[in-house]
């Protein structure tokens, strides 16, 4: 039996804090004095437990800490749960979305239904769009084959942000409504990711593309099957997808503006869906192989920016295009050695069956090309050498123009998804020459993430190119606690990317 996933929904008020009723009441606290003047106000209404705490040694402020602790009556709310957010000066956008997600986090947790968020700092709008977004983040928990999970926490959780001052109420609200669709993006992609290859096939994740589709406005889905792959030549995304009972397939999701002229944009997203990875014949070792499911977290980060991009409506054409496959040994397994004509007319031999992203990603990024799209992006669980280079925290960035490197480098800081760039110069993809082929798809001992990436650059030539390496933040989820599994990385930095301000 399925739980049914939480409900999580975020308003913002300009409520007087004290007098707010809620199960749970989040008061964000500096390191270097206390916060806002309605945090202060609480704070001496309820007899100074801030004082008491911090003359303990119990909670400072620091980032990460919280400190719960009982309003026995002096306000409206039950609870209230002091939220440190580091140092005055450097209280950003990030510290205010990790800040509302613990706080949401511990209202799941005590099967709160409301919770009200006062936790100020920064730009009106940009701070209601993190604490949107956080909430939603630390609410989520993916728990819908446990039996009777659902009970251990909230059913439904109603986060209320409270702007201290009612002059910036309008603005906090705008960012909330954006905040609410990037964070119920991210979180339905956590889901999606979360569930397992007996679940999710090419075909099931295809189907629910479509379903998306259909419940947005402005959002179109068409998806090519293996027939259709053939017809088109896609040799990588067929090769691939050849070992397996689950036969491959390619979505494409379209978001075009009401009104488009010559100079609109065309951008495509293109998201690397392999459901399960055993590394085919090449096979991998058993330990941790489970950990393939999450090799799909690419496609579906484009899957689920692509809603979001088409409810916030902004003025570019997108193209949101996921190959997806299953790789698995078996009797049609593709093997080391063969060579295969992909979509482009490139041709690659086969050295290592486990390189199998780069030969979904080809076809999908060519083909992304002759749709009409000059700035192409894909994103993927690419591979292992990027975890071995920078950990699990930031995914890597390898692109072939500079411009496209700063508009990628601020969303992530807008986001709080962080990358890092690293060089995809020639020489790598010197290392991805074959002797009996075009390319190979494999570039040797050093630096596996650079020639992976060398070896996609020779199918967006002409585009301007970007590629993100998430292996390490989206198979290990940068340790979250709470909930376990998909962080859901790339859905807020692809739309923040494509919307810009927006
Ligand atoms: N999906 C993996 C990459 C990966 C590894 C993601 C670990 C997350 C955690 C990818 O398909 C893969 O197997 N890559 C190989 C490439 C190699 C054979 C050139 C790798 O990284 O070992
Ligand atoms: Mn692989
Ligand atoms: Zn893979």
């Amino acid at each position: 039996m399925k739980n049914r996933m939480m409900d999580i929904s975020v308003k913002a008020a300009a409520a007087d804090a004290a007098a707010f009723k809620a199960d749970l009441l989040a008061i964000g606290v500096f390191e270097d004095g206390c916060c806002c003047a309605a945090t202060a106000a609480v704070n001496k209404k309820m007899g100074d437990p801030l004082g008491r705490l911090k003359r303990l040694g119990d909670f400072e402020g620091k980032p990460q800490t919280t400190a719960l602790v009982y309003s026995d009556g002096k306000l409206a709310a039950a609870r209230v749960l002091f939220v440190g957010l580091g140092e005055k000066a450097k209280c950003d956008a990030q510290a205010l979305r990790k800040a509302a997600a613990a706080a949401a986090s511990q209202a799941t947790a005590m099967k709160a239904k409301t919770v009200g968020l006062l936790l100020c700092g920064g730009d009106a709008a940009a701070a209601g769009q993190a604490l949107a977004e956080g909430a939603c983040f630390g609410a989520y928990r993916y728990d819908e084959y446990i039996a009777g999970a659902d009970k251990k926490r909230s059913a439904a959780l109603t986060a209320v942000i409270l702007a201290a001052d009612e002059k910036e109420l309008a603005a906090v609200k705008k960012g909330a409504a954006v905040g609410v669709i990037t964070g119920a993006a991210q979180n339905a992609a956590r889901t999606l990711a979360n569930r397992p290859a007996n679940v999710i096939t090419p075909a099931t994740l295809a189907a629910e593309a479509k379903k998306v589709a259909a419940k947005t406005r402005g959002l179109r889905c068409t998806v090519l099957d293996e027939k259709q792959l053939a017809a088109k030549k896609m040799g990588g995304i067929l090769a691939v997808g050849q070992g397996s009972q689950n036969p491959p397939r390619l979505m494409l999701l379209h978001y075009k503006p009401a009104k488009t002229t010559a100079k609109t944009p065309k951008i495509a997203l293109v998201g690397k869906a392999i459901t399960f990875d055993s590394g085919g014949i090449s096979i991998k070792p058993g330990e941790g192989m489970q950990d393939m499911k999450f090799d799909k977290s690419g496609g579906i980060a484009v899957l689920y920016a692509m809603r979001a991009i088409a409810q916030l409506k902004p003025n570019a054409e997108v193209i949101g295009l996921i190959p997806s496959a299953e790789n698995l040994p078996g009797g049609k397994s593709y093997r080391p050695g063969d060579i295969i004509t992909t979509f482009s007319g490139t041709t690659v031999e086969i050295q290592n069956t486990d390189a199998e992203g780069r030969m979904i990603l080809c076809d999908a990024i060519a083909y992304a090309k002759t749709l009409g799209c000059k700035t192409i992006v894909d994103v993927a669980t690419l591979t292992g050498a990027c975890v071995v280079a920078i950990g699990t925290q930031r995914a890597g960035l390898m692109s072939n123009d500079e411009g496209l490197i700063a508009q990628l480098k601020a969303a992530s800081t807008a986001t709080g998804e962080r990358v890092w760039h690293l060089p995809c110069d020639d020489e790598y993809v010197e290392a991805m020459k074959s002797k009996v082929a075009d390319l190979k798809n494999t570039g040797g001992k050093w630096a596996g993430a650079c020639t992976a990436a060398g070896f996609l650059s020779q199918f967006a030539e002409g585009a301007k190119w970007a590629h993100l390496d998430i292996a390490g933040v989206g198979v290990w989820g940068a340790g979250e606690k709470d909930a376990p599994g998909s962080i859901g990385f790339g859905v807020r930095l692809l739309t923040a990317f494509v919307c810009g301000g927006k």
